[in-house]
């Protein structure tokens, strides 16, 4: 049987093994799939024995392990490069490993399962952690106009947009956003998670927003999406779909199989609903 696994701490509230079950159901695999918390300074030593039994094709890492991924593997994968931090390890014939970032790939494919257009939008993204330094390069891959990034400390995020150099990315006080009219608003900090905002949410910022996505995802819209939808933002949409799309990226990386991920984001909602 093929093996797989998760690795984080915490990593109780992980729904990667329910969602990768559901894949290899619908994909006609057979697979075992842990999760395993790693001490906070032990994740290579973890992974590495995980990895080296014979039936182990491929483990997924997450907080607070991306970047011990990342310096374990060998990195061939653009996103994962531009990120600096892998959530994917998969095991080569010869015993090496390779990393992969699939978190940007999954909220553009999540994006554009909700119809929302990337080409040519003007794209603010709140937050410079490791989450948004994931999703850069496939949201300017996607043909945006220009991608903002904003943050609380402003100088996190211009030594991504230095690390990046891409003429399209450009850096904001949070102070100035509002002057920024995004059509497309990205939350990628865990504000949400205390009932914080990110930012100062105001009708002069979201008056031509048309999408605010928040990364967290919750069993009721985060307060991020409840204040965009007292400005009048007609889609809001919360980080449930990128989990379901950057587990299928990884799933067709490890098994070349590319799971329909509809009906699952469903099944995986109905879930936390009833937490
Ligand atoms: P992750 O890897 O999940 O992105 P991280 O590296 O700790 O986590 O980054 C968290 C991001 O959320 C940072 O951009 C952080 O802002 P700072 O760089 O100023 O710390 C941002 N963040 C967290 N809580 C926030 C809050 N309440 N308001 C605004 N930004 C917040």
């Amino acid at each position: 049987m093929k093996k797989f696994a998760v690795f984080g701490n915490p990593i109780e509230q992980s729904l990667s093994p329910t969602i990768h079950q559901m894949f290899a159901e619908q994909c006609e695999e057979v697979i075992s799939y842990e999760k395993i918390l790693a001490p906070v300074d032990g994740f290579v030593e973890k992974a590495s024995s995980f990895l080296a039994q014979p039936e182990a094709v491929g483990c997924n890492v997450t907080m607070p392990f991306k970047l011990d991924a990342f310096n374990m593997a060998n990195i061939d994968d653009q996103a994962a490069q531009d990120a600096q931090a892998a959530n994917t390890l998969m095991k080569c014939p010869d015993g090496s490993i390779k990393g992969f970032n699939t978190d940007g790939v999954g909220l553009v494919n999540d994006l554009l399962n909700n119809n929302v257009q990337l080409e040519n939008k003007r794209v603010l993204l709140i937050g410079a952690g490791g989450a948004a330094r994931g999703v850069i390069s496939p949201l300017l891959e996607a043909s945006v106009a220009q991608l903002i990034i904003t943050n609380r400390t402003l100088e996190k995020a211009q030594q991504i947009s230095a690390a990046v150099s891409n003429s399209n990315l450009d850096v904001v006080a949070l102070d100035d956003i509002a002057a920024i009219k995004p059509h497309i608003t990205i939350n990628s900090t865990a504000a949400s998670l205390h009932q914080e905002l990110p930012c100062h949410m105001s009708e002069a910022l979201l008056d031509e927003c048309e999408v605010v996505y928040d990364m967290v995802y919750k069993n009721s819209p985060t307060v991020f999406m409840q204040e965009a939808h007292k400005y009048g933002v007609k889609k809001r949409l919360d980080g449930l779909g990128m989990l379901v799309e950057q587990a299928a990226a990884a799933f067709s990386i490890w098994t070349g199989k590319q799971p329909k991920t509809n009906a699952i984001v469903n099944k995986v909602r109905e879930l936390i609903n009833n937490q």
